[in-house]
């Protein structure tokens, strides 16, 4: 078991990436406070995992929840070792039609909330000699076009990594990020169809989006995360690992 007696709090732990992360902590011996809004699919996700995992419902967008998630995970299971930002609001807009409102919500609920969630549980972070595995996302780099608001803030979440990475190492406090690539979660399906494509979308993409011929998962992207929660990547801090089927910087497909 790869983290027995490990105690993770992960953000937006409901559905997706999230959940199956959580999953898999559990069954690497790890105990998680899953956290999400919606509480028909936390409640069954912690009858599913029993005594290992405890639900903690708060909004993001409200500044009290970092406490409040950090007051949860302490209740329920005494300490805190591992905190995974993985919630996101993943809204569509772009130049023309973004609001402030819209960019002030994205940016409160995918950085904000991060960074003031680590900054609640820093103190036991510290005692536990733990870590934070940011989700942020490939769009960090340049992101898609239609998708503005949430490319800016996945690329705080990814100079918040590195920052916080270089501060507190003297502090034993480890900081990393994955940014996953296109991965096939129920929202990206639905998100994917609203937007236009054919529900088939999955089974009929080009080999220049999905060049193995299969989406990626998000058991797949789960496993690996669980090297970068465990001490088996200590000491490796402030650490950007991109986790898509092509390179990301500088990629220049054949015309
Ligand atoms: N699926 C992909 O292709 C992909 C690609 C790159 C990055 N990511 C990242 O992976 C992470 C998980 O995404 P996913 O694809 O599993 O989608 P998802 O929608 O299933 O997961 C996002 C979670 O965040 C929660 N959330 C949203 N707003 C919230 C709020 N105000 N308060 C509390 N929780 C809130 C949602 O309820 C949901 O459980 C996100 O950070 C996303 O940016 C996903």
């Amino acid at each position: 078991m790869r983290l027995k007696d490990k105690v993770i709090i992960i953000t937006g732990a409901t559905s997706g990436i999230g959940k199956s992360l959580a999953i898999r902590c559990v069954s690497e011996g790890a105990k998680v406070l899953i956290h999400g809004i919606n509480k028909a699919d936390g409640e069954k996700l912690v009858n599913q995992l029993g005594e290992s995992a405890y639900l903690c419902i708060a909004d993001l967008s409200d500044q009290h929840s970092p406490k409040k998630i950090v007051d949860c995970a302490i209740s329920a299971f005494g300490k805190i070792d591992s905190v995974v930002n993985n919630a996101a609001a993943i809204e569509r807009n772009n130049l023309l039609k973004l609001t402030a409102e819209s960019f002030s919500k994205t940016i409160t609920i995918n950085l904000q909330s991060a960074l003031f969630l680590i900054q609640a549980a820093f103190p036991y972070l510290k005692q536990s000699q733990g870590n934070v595995l940011n989700i942020g996302s490939i769009n960090a780099y340049t992101g898609e076009s239609s998708l503005l608001a949430y490319s800016i803030s996945k690329a705080g979440l990814q100079t918040m990594t590195r920052n916080l990475a270089n501060a507190h190492g003297v502090d034993g406090v480890r900081f990393n990020l994955i940014n996953p690539g296109w991965i096939l979660t129920d929202r990206e399906y639905a998100d994917q169809v609203k937007k236009g494509l054919p529900e088939n979308w999955p089974d009929s993409l080009g080999k220049e989006n999905i060049p193995s011929g299969k989406m990626s998962t998000p058991n797949q992207l789960a496993a690996a995360c669980i090297y970068w929660l465990g001490d088996e990547s200590k000491p490796f801090t402030g650490s950007v690992v991109d986790l898509e089927q092509f390179s990301i910087i500088g990629r220049n497909p054949e015309k």
